[in-house]
C-alpha cells in the first residue's frame, strides 16, 4: 500500500483528512483504527485522526502498537494526539476543566523548529474541539506550540518523526492547515505528490485490482442505473476483464424519474455497452415498500428488493462463476455505519447486511470503495465516457422512493413560541412542519422535525436564520421557505400518505419541470444535485413539493443553492401547473445539520 493511511478514531469528517492528503497529490487510504504494522506495509506516514471519545474511557479506540515501531512517520489529530501521547511511555492525557470549542490563537515557540511547522508564522488561527488535554509530554517528546487553554497543542518528537496536534488541521478555519498537512506529507514522509485518481497510473493500479479480485474463469455481474458510480465501475471493469466477462441488468424500480430507463439504455448502448439488459420490476418494489411509512425500514426493504431481484437474475444466468459488481464509492459506506467507529447516518441500498455478508464472502467487487463522486467522474473523464453519464446529477439507488415522503396520521400545524420568537428577530414567521426528515448533527443521525418559513424572501436573512433555528432547537434539522400555493397556507395539513405509482407519478412529472428549469439556469453546473421531494402535505388531495438544491464536492457536506426569487417563482409556477400537485417549499438547509435528500 502506497501513499499516506488515516486510522479512524470516528468522527464524520475523518474522511476530509484522507481528502485533503489527495489535493496535495498523494494517494489516501482510510483504515480502521487498530490497523497493524503488517497491514500498512510500503506506507509512507500514517495519520490518527480526531473522534468522539476520550482516551481516558475504557474501549475507546486504540491504535495497535505495532505501527509505532514501523519507522514511518506519524500524525495524530485531536483525539489522535491524545492517543499518541497516552500511547507512548511517559505520556498522560487527563479531561481539562475548561473545554476548547471553536477558534484559538496557536503560538509557536519561538525556540523550536519544526519541519511541521515549516513556513509557519508564529501566531496563527486554528480550529480546535476538546474536552481532554494533554497534561505529560511522553519521554523524548517536545511541545511546540500551545493556545490559551490548552498548554501542548503541537508536539513532536524529531528523532523518531512523530507529531501530534490538539487542532484539526483538515479544516479550512484552521489559518495553515493545509500547509501543515503539505510539510508532513511531502517534508517529513517525503511522498510524490505526483498521484491524481484520473492518471495512467492510479486507472492501471484499480484494473490490476479488479483482476486479481475477479479469477480467469470468473465473470461479474452488475446492476447498473444509469448513474455515474455505477457506470465508471462497470466501464472499469469491461477494461480490465473484456467485454464478454462483464454483464449488466438496469433494473427499472418503477422510482426512476420521467423517461430515465429509456435514456439510459440509449446512453449505455453510446457508451459501448453491449452486455446490458433492463428488467422492469416496479411490481415487486412498490409491493415491498407497501404501506411502510419508516424511512430507515423504507430503504431496507428496497434493499432487499434489490437483492431478491439480483438473486433472481443470478439464479438464471448461463452456468459461470458470477461475482457481483457495485459502483460503491466511499461517502456511502462512511454513512452507512460501514467504517467501524462511524455511526449509522442512513443505509445506502448497496451496503445492507446481505449484501456485507457476500462481501466478506468475497462474492463483490467494489472497485470505486476508496473515492469520491468527484474523482469518480475525473476517472470517466479519464476512460472516455459520454458527458451525459458522467456529469449527471447524482441520484439515489433507491430513487424517488427516498422523495416520496409517507405518513401515518393526520397532523396540523403547530406553532412554536420560541421558533416564532427566533424568526421574528428576522422578520419573518415560522411555523413548525409537522414532517419529519433525516439529519445529521454531531456525527450522528437525528429524525427531526422542518421548520417552516413564510414572509417576504430575502436571501440574506434566510441564510443567516437557518442555522440560527437548527442551532438552537434540538428537534429541528431542516428549514424550508414556503414559496407558494393554492388556496390558503392554513388549509394544508399532514396527511396519512402511503406510497403509491399514482402519487409516484405526479413527483416524476414535477421532478422533470424543476430540472428542465434549472438546466437553463445552472448553465455553470454549479448545483450538485437538486432532489425533488413529495410531502404528504396536501389540502384538497394535492400535495405539498420541496426543492432541494444544493452545491456539494462530495456528497458528505453541501450548501443549499441560494436561486434568485425569480427562478424560485418560476419553478413554484412550474410544479403548481402540475395536477395533483399543490405548494412548493424551498429547502434552505446546508448538510449537515440536514442530508441531501430527506429520507
Ligand atoms: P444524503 O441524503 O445522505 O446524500 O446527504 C448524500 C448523497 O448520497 C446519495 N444517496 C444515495 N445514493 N444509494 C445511493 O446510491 C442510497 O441509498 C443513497 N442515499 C442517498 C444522495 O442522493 C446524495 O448524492
Amino acid at each position: 500500500m502506497q501513499g499516506i493511511a488515516v486510522l479512524d478514531a470516528g468522527g464524520q469528517y475523518c474522511h476530509l483528512l484522507a481528502r485533503r492528503v489527495r489535493e496535495l497529490g498523494v494517494q489516501s487510504h482510510v483504515l480502521p483504527i487498530d490497523t497493524t504494522a503488517d497491514q500498512l506495509a510500503g506506507i509512507s506516514g500514517i495519520i490518527i485522526s480526531g473522534g468522539p471519545r476520550s482516551v481516558t474511557e475504557e474501549n475507546s479506540p486504540r491504535i495497535h502498537s505495532s505501527i509505532l515501531s514501523m519507522g514511518v512517520p506519524v500524525l495524530g489529530i485531536c483525539y489522535g494526539h491524545q492517543l499518541l501521547a497516552a500511547t507512548m511511555p511517559g505520556g498522560v492525557v487527563t479531561p481539562s476543566y475548561s473545554r476548547e470549542y471553536g477558534l484559538a490563537k496557536l503560538n509557536l515557540k519561538k525556540d523550536r523548529q519544526s519541519q511541521l511547522f515549516g513556513g509557519i508564522p508564529e501566531a496563527s488561527r486554528v480550529w480546535v474541539s476538546h474536552g481532554d488535554s494533554v497534561e505529560r509530554l511522553p519521554d523524548g517528546f517536545q511541545t511546540l506550540g500551545a493556545t490559551e487553554d490548552c498548554a501542548v497543542a503541537a508536539m513532536e518528537n524529531a528523532g523518531q518523526k512523530m507529531f501530534g496536534v490538539q487542532f484539526h488541521p483538515e479544516v479550512t478555519h484552521t489559518e495553515y492547515g493545509k500547509r501543515i498537512l503539505e510539510n508532513f506529507v511531502r517534508n517529513v514522509c517525503a511522498c510524490d505528490t505526483s498521484w491524481k485518481p484520473s492518471s495512467t497510473e492510479t486507472i492501471e493500479a484499480i484494473k490490476t485490482d479488479i483482476r486479481a479480485s475477479v479469477s480467469p474463469g470468473q465473470s461479474v455481474l452488475f446492476f447498473v442505473s444509469g448513474g455515474v458510480d455505477s457506470t465508471v465501475a462497470y466501464k472499469l471493469c469491461q477494461d480490465a476483464l473484456g467485454p464478454e466477462r462483464v454483464h449488466g441488468v438496469y433494473v427499472d424500480t418503477g422510482f426512476m424519474r420521467k423517461n430515465e430507463s429509456i435514456d439510459v439504455m440509449t446512453a449505455f448502448d453510446k457508451a459501448g455497452f453491449r452486455n446490458i439488459r433492463l428488467r422492469d420490476a416496479s411490481n415487486e418494489f412498490l409491493a415491498a415498500v407497501g404501506t411502510e411509512t419508516n424511512p430507515e425500514i423504507k430503504r431496507k426493504r428496497i434493499g432487499m428488493s434489490f437483492l431478491a431481484v439480483e438473486n433472481d437474475v443470478l439464479e438464471h444466468l448461463p452456468p459461470g462463476n458470477w461475482l457481483l459488481g457495485q459502483g460503491t464509492i466511499y461517502p456511502d459506506t462512511i454513512e452507512s455505519g460501514g467504517t467501524r467507529e462511524s455511526a449509522l447516518i442512513k443505509t445506502h441500498h448497496n451496503r445492507v447486511p446481505e449484501l456485507l455478508r457476500r462481501i466478506e464472502a468475497g462474492e463483490v467487487v467494489e472497485p470505486l470503495a476508496q473515492f469520491y463522486k468527484d474523482e469518480v467522474r475525473e476517472i470517466g473523464r479519464a476512460l472516455g465516457l459520454p458527458a451525459r453519464l458522467i456529469e449527471k446529477q447524482p441520484f439515489p439507488g433507491p430513487g424517488l422512493a427516498v422523495r416520496f415522503l409517507c405518513a401515518d396520521e393526520i397532523a396540523a400545524w403547530s406553532q412554536n413560541a420560541r421558533l416564532s420568537e427566533v424568526a421574528a428577530g428576522f422578520k419573518l414567521q415560522a411555523r413548525v412542519l409537522p414532517v419529519r426528515g433525516v439529519g445529521v448533527q454531531g456525527d450522528e443521525r437525528t429524525y427531526a422535525h422542518t421548520a417552516l418559513l413564510t414572509g417576504e424572501y430575502d436571501e440574506g436573512r434566510i441564510a443567516e436564520l437557518s442555522p440560527t433555528i437548527t442551532n438552537s432547537m434540538r428537534d429541528v434539522n431542516r428549514v424550508v421557505f414556503w414559496a407558494g400555493c393554492k388556496g390558503s397556507i392554513d388549509d394544508f395539513r399532514v396527511e396519512p400518505t402511503t406510497t403509491s405509482r399514482e402519487g409516484l407519478d405526479v413527483l416524476r412529472e414535477a421532478d422533470a419541470r424543476v430540472r428542465d428549469i434549472l438546466a437553463d439556469y445552472d448553465t455553470q453546473k454549479k448545483i450538485w444535485q437538486c432532489p425533488v421531494v413529495m410531502l404528504p402535505l396536501k389540502r384538497k388531495g394535492e400535495s405539498a413539493i420541496a426543492i432541494r438544491p444544493v452545491e456539494s464536492h462530495d456528497g458528505m457536506t453541501a450548501q443549499y443553492s441560494k436561486l434568485p426569487w425569480l427562478v424560485i417563482q418560476q419553478i413554484t409556477d412550474a410544479v403548481l401547473q402540475v395536477p395533483g400537485v399543490g405548494a412548493c417549499v424551498y429547502d434552505v438547509t446546508n448538510k449537515p445539520p440536514a442530508t441531501i435528500e430527506w429520507e
